[in-house]
């Protein structure tokens, strides 16, 4: 066997054994008695008894070995600003910022909201969070006051912090007021506001008696020495919000020791990062991918990150090679759209700086197609390594490990099983498993790996229903995604079980956008599809029936219409949602049953034929459909 096929079947079937060697890759506080209790499946907790800190991992240790070493580079393209934090400085802010907070009344256990933009007052705040053992749930900024409002509604924080704005591409993104907003909104608002000032806002409207101001609240706490509370292993550290089939989103909940653990050892066998080297993840604070591999995971592996506030093409598209060549970058990761949006630029940008530190870059988060893997490949000479995973998951289940070993890579699959994830790919209804190169769904059978989601925030019931409750004969953890496997063990993504949209590797739920867009009010049904987008995968189409066909009678009634929805679904849930077209219909195709037809309103839109009709109601609605899309793809609709 191979060294990775060994290691493989290590960590299955010496569970306990493989995971204790990992976990010598953290610090503990109190060593663990048990590594893993599976008695109560698909619940799992690992590491048991074991107390440790995530803040401690990511900030403390390091202050022996690599005090003035750069933890945190931050850059913004978007303000001009740049700056960076070594250990130490690393470890005051983030000690000051942990006084700030207890001193608000946030103690172990309470939720604390982070809604901020890419500063690394941002970071401070989840590793404050993390030092006392307070559950920060991080929301990202392009959500809306409703969005906003719902997480806080779940997540009921004792505390906000946010900032006045955020940037993007030139524009200003105000905070405060989407936040004032969202606290009108919520049944169960939090007493204070901690609001860190950019200046970028010069009307902010203050709230005194709830709005705190970081500044002041810092200069009181400048020499502020916080101890870290020891969590047990599976205490919560954070809760991170993503979109399933329904409207509500699921409260993703981490736990402390075992997300630590899994980290560690990713950093190391996967992402190869040592310490001393630096990481640049291109993502936001916002998403799952933040979490791991812009804060903890480099953070827990001693390395610089690098905290980005930009978009990959301004001021020009050779903005993240002058990144990598200003910081000798050695390890990058960003998304298949990122790198779409650069093959669109000209080449010569790519040329102009010198990325010979630069060993791998990794990519996740959407499918990565066979031409862009091969462009970013030959342009830039190094590993690409595609790896898949989820929020619920934290850390890659499909990837290479080369650390282990540098196995060949194939395009268009982002490689094999990690360690510790007991992949199987299951026929959707009887649950067996299929052969080689034939469809299923994804599924890990239980225990699941340390790091993976322990449950959904505040409701057990839904994580086993949701996640374990998709076959009837074998306790399975679902994807929720197709893949095959081929002979060599090599895994393809085909696409969502679900109806969850990925636009340029965001997850978008279906209903919450047709939840959105039926809050305008001349908005009588709605159908929410995604279709193939090439530059960002896949884009959100709606099919839209109206109440009064007044509202459509001519083309320019029908494009106001169109604007105002979108407007809609911007404020209602962010524009990161907003439909790329609304086309109107009078009619969705749907079952006799009334179940409508995504599927193949889907499959329409992207120009396949529609499917199994059998079901299907009434026909003239699917021919609506097809007249929508042919209008939409002359480009006069
Ligand atoms: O459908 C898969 C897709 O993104 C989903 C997870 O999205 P999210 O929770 O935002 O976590 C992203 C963490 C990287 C998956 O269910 N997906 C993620 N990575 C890949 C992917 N699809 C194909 N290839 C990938 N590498």
């Amino acid at each position: 066997m191979g060294k990775y096929a060994d290691f493989y079947r290590r960590s299955m079937d010496d569970k306990a054994g493989f995971w204790a060697e990992q976990a010598r890759l953290i610090n503990w506080h109190t060593p663990f008695e048990q590594v893993l209790d599976d008695s109560r499946l698909p619940f799992a907790r690992w590491f048991v008894g074991g107390r440790t800190n995530l803040c401690h991992n990511a900030v403390d240790r390091h202050l022996a070995t690599r005090p003035e070493q750069k933890a945190i580079v931050y850059l913004s393209t978007e303000t001009g600003q740049e700056g960076s934090y070594t250990y130490r400085e690393l470890h005051a802010e983030v000690n000051r910022v942990a006084a700030m907070i207890a001193g608000l009344g946030v103690s172990k256990g309470d939720r604390v909201i982070i809604y901020m933009p890419m500063v690394p007052e941002a970071v401070f705040a989840m590793l404050a969070c993390a030092r006392i053992g307070a559950i920060h749930s991080v929301v990202f900024g392009g959500f809306a006051a409703n969005s906003l409002a719902t997480r806080i509604d779940d997540a009921k924080p004792k505390l906000l912090i946010t900032s006045d704005a955020g940037m993007r591409g030139g524009k200003t993104i105000l905070y405060k007021p989407l936040v004032d907003e969202a606290l009108n909104l919520a049944q169960n608002p939090p007493d204070k506001v901690l609001l860190f000032r950019r200046g970028l806002d010069a009307d902010l409207a203050w709230n005194a008696g709830r709005d705190v101001d970081w500044a002041e609240l810092r200069a009181r706490h400048l020499d502020a020495e916080v101890e870290p509370v020891w969590l047990e292993s599976s205490e919560p550290s954070y809760i991170l919000y993503t979109s399933g089939t329904t409207g509500k989103p699921k409260g993703v909940q981490r736990n402390t020791g075992g997300y630590a653990v899994a980290l560690a050892a990713s950093m190391k066998h996967i992402y190869t990062g040592r310490a001393g080297e630096t990481m640049f993840t291109s993502s936001d604070i916002g998403w799952v991918v933040g979490h791991s591999y812009i804060v903890y995971g480099p953070l827990i592996a001693g390395m610089t990150t690098i905290v980005y506030e930009g978009l990959p093409i301004r001021p020009d598209p050779g903005i993240w090679w002058k990144i990598v060549q200003d910081n000798r970058v050695n390890v990058m990761f960003t998304s298949p759209t990122a790198v779409r949006v650069l093959k669109k630029q000209p080449p010569e940008y790519l040329h102009k700086y010198d990325v010979s530190s630069l060993r791998s870059l990794y990519l996740a988060g959407e499918p990565l197609d066979e031409p862009t893997a091969r462009w970013i490949a030959d342009a830039l000479g190094v590993n690409i390594i595609d790896n898949y995973w989820q929020t619920e998951t934290g850390w890659p289940i499909l990837s290479s490990v080369p650390a282990i070993e540098d196995l060949p890579r194939k395009f268009g699959s982002p490689g094999f099983a990690v360690y510790g994830f007991d992949l199987k790919l299951l026929d959707e209804r009887t649950g067996q498993e299929v052969g080689a190169d034939e469809k299923g769904v994804l599924t890990a059978i239980p225990p699941l790996p340390p790091g993976c989601l322990t449950t959904v925030w505040g409701d057990d019931k839904r994580f086993v229903n949701t996640y374990f409750s998709n076959f009837e004969n074998v306790l399975a953890y679902s994807t929720f995604d197709w893949a095959t496997r081929d002979a060599d063990g090599y895994y393809f993504i085909l696409g969502r079980t679900d109806d969850v949209i990925n636009v340029a590797g965001h997850r978008l739920g279906t209903r919450e956008i047709e939840e959105a867009v039926s809050a305008h009010p001349a908005i009588a049904e709605v159908a929410v599809v995604g279709v193939h987008d090439e530059v960002k995968g896949q884009a959100v189409m709606a099919f839209a029936v109206v109440k009064d066909a007044g509202r459509t009678a001519t083309p320019e009634a029908t494009a106001a219409l169109e604007k105002e929805v979108m407007a809609t679904v911007d404020r209602e849930l962010g524009a990161i949602a907003r439909p790329a077209r609304v086309c109107f219909v009078t009619l969705l195709p749907k079952t006799r049953s009334g179940k409508l037809l995504r599927r193949s309103i889907q499959a329409l839109a992207e120009g396949r034929e529609a499917g199994d009709l059998t079901t299907l109601d009434d026909p003239s609605a699917l021919e609506q459909i097809k007249a929508a899309v042919a209008a939409w793809k002359s480009g006069k609709a």
